[in-house]
């Protein structure tokens, strides 16, 4: 994992001397005050009040330089730090517990935002207390989210030579009254989400020729070789050996070989397998069916659902659950080359149907097909998520908020649903039915990749539907919030990293959701 350090301490915060120190303030509705956790912030507060020069609105910012009032002179319990943040974190009362945790993950943002705007490199957090929320989630949304904000992908930027460009923060401190066990393993839980995420971003910010199918292979070595995964790379033989004409076949317009990336986590003491695939496709031009120029240069993310499989991997390897969690990432590009697939072509996928190719920007799909397949068949698992940047369709429907769930399973569905909600990943559910698979039906093949204009979203569901059997199912269509997600101070322009979260919750809850069957 990354450098930023993260510590948990009892420390007094007036010793504090790094560059900037945070107090997190609460408006009490009531009585109409201002509430925060150090006696002196709390005495200027009311002054502040007064002069309306700080309200303590949900992430409201002010800025004190203490070293500048005490000019100098040695005042005994005052302030060390170069900088003090007094931020505000709005009203908590009567607020739920989701809603709570992603209050102080926006406070986390924020605070990254500030230490960039004065380039802070040591930070010391005062976290709240008494807010409604276990001090063990505070810590854990706390971590997340100023960890998540303090993301900058810098890899192909000039390198200035005086050092100048500010790159991130190299500590964090978390103060709090009493360091428990509980508030440790918070605030290491938040920042595996997070080192996950931003992972997954890394990945995603890379160009078309900058992560290949090789790199998402090479990058699922060094996770296996790290965290004892079991790595299985198949090549473009074996897809041929195997009779994966799905990704073969969109594979067909590229000079860059495809690869069927496996990672296997496997516990000794796992009674369920989880099964997660996830769109690798490095760049989608579209193949033939050609995508318009503008705005082309996005579809490098077309492999944001293999990034969030290979985040939640790592994060896995980390924590090490008690649950059999393997990912499975399909890649190539989908390119127009000479040997391209050609609308009308028919193509047989791994598990022996055939498909007609109506339309060969409906890629995503055909490489899904063959992953599906397989690992259902292999692996027999309890369980299987897909997430894949699938349709334009459900940035029509849902827009950059909600991530497009569909599933033959409710239970898992549902599992998934309060994840989501959980970690402020927010998921919609859409329906699945006959009428809708009846749209992919074909002339001349079983099915065909495309269900016509109208609901793209669920037709590309319905067809993935067929290669999973009865195995409990869902899928993310994440093309909306992949990247321009909602705006907020932890997720940066550019890619979210989003669906790392909410699998990794999904496998955080599991026991817990084990017992409740039992
Ligand atoms: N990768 C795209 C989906 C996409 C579109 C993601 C816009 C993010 C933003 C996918 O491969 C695709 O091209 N889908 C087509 C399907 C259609 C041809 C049936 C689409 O949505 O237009
Ligand atoms: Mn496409
Ligand atoms: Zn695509």
């Amino acid at each position: 994992m990354e450098l930023t350090k993260l510590i948990v301490t009892e420390k007094k915060a007036e010793q504090f001397s790094g560059d900037l120190l945070v107090y997190c303030v609460e408006q009490i509705k009531k009585n109409k005050a201002l509430k925060c956790n150090n006696p002196m912030v709390q005495s200027w507060l009311e002054q502040l009040g007064s002069m309306g020069e700080f309200s303590g609105k949900e992430g409201e910012c002010l800025l004190l330089y203490p070293q500048v009032d005490r000019k100098g002179t040695d005042v005994p319990g005052f302030f060390s730090a170069k900088r003090l943040l007094l931020l505000g974190l709005g009203e908590l009362e009567e607020k739920g517990v989701d809603e709570l945790r992603e209050r102080c993950r926006q406070a986390g943002g924020v605070v990254a935002q500030q230490a960039a705007k004065v380039k802070a490199v040591k930070l010391m957090i005062c976290l709240p207390e008494s807010i409604g929320l276990r001090a063990k989630a505070v810590a854990e949304c706390f971590s997340e989210g100023v960890l998540l904000g303090d993301y900058r992908f810098l890899k192909y930027k000039k390198k200035d030579p005086k050092g100048e460009t500010y790159l991130g923060l190299v500590e964090i401190r978390l103060g709090v009254l009493a360091a428990t066990d509980a508030i440790h393993k918070g605030a290491r839980q938040g920042q595996i989400a997070a080192f996950a995420g931003r992972e997954a971003r890394n990945m995603a910010n890379e160009p078309g020729n900058g992560w290949t199918p090789s790199h998402f292979a090479a990058h699922a070595r060094m996770l296996a070789k790290k965290y004892s995964l079991k790595c299985t790379v198949l090549e473009k033989d074996d897809m041929e050996r195997l009779g994966m004409g799905g990704i073969l076949a969109v594979n067909q317009g590229s000079t860059e070989p495809p690869r069927m990336v496996i990672l296997d986590y496997r516990p000794i003491n796992a009674s369920q397998i989880l099964l997660v695939v996830g769109k690798g496709l490095t760049f989608d031009s579209g193949g033939i069916s050609l995508k318009p120029a503008t705005g082309m240069e996005e579809m490098k993310y077309d492999m944001c659902g293999g990034a969030a499989v290979m985040g939640l991997m790592q994060a896995i390897g980390e924590e090490r659950p008690d649950l059999r969690v393997i990912a499975i990432v399909p890649s190539t590009d989908n390119m127009a080359g000479g040997a391209a697939l050609k609308p009308g072509d028919i193509i047989t996928h791994y598990n022996g149907l055939t498909s007609e190719i109506v339309n060969t920007d409906a890629e995503g799909r055909l490489i899904l097909a063959d992953a599906l397949a397989y690992g259902v068949e292999k692996f027999k698992p309890d369980y299987v998520v897909d997430l894949a940047t699938l349709t334009g369709a459900v940035i029509v429907g849902l827009g950059h908020h909600r991530t497009g769930v569909l599933g033959n399973s409710d239970e898992l569905v549902g599992r998934l649903l309060a994840a989501g909600e959980r970690c402020a990943e927010p998921l919609w559910r859409l329906p699945l039915g006959k009428e809708y698979t009846k749209q992919i039906e074909s002339q001349v093949a079983d099915i065909k990749n495309t269900g016509g204009k109208s609901a793209g979203t669920i037709t590309a569901a319905a067809y993935l539907e067929k290669f999973v059997g009865e195995t409990p199912w869902a899928h993310l269509d994440i093309a909306g919030t992949a990247w321009e997600f909602t705006e907020k101070s932890y997720i940066p322009k550019g890619p979210s990293g989003t669906g790392v979260r909410t699998l990794l919750e999904l496998v955080r809850r599991w026991k817990m959701e084990e017992k409740k069957e039992g």
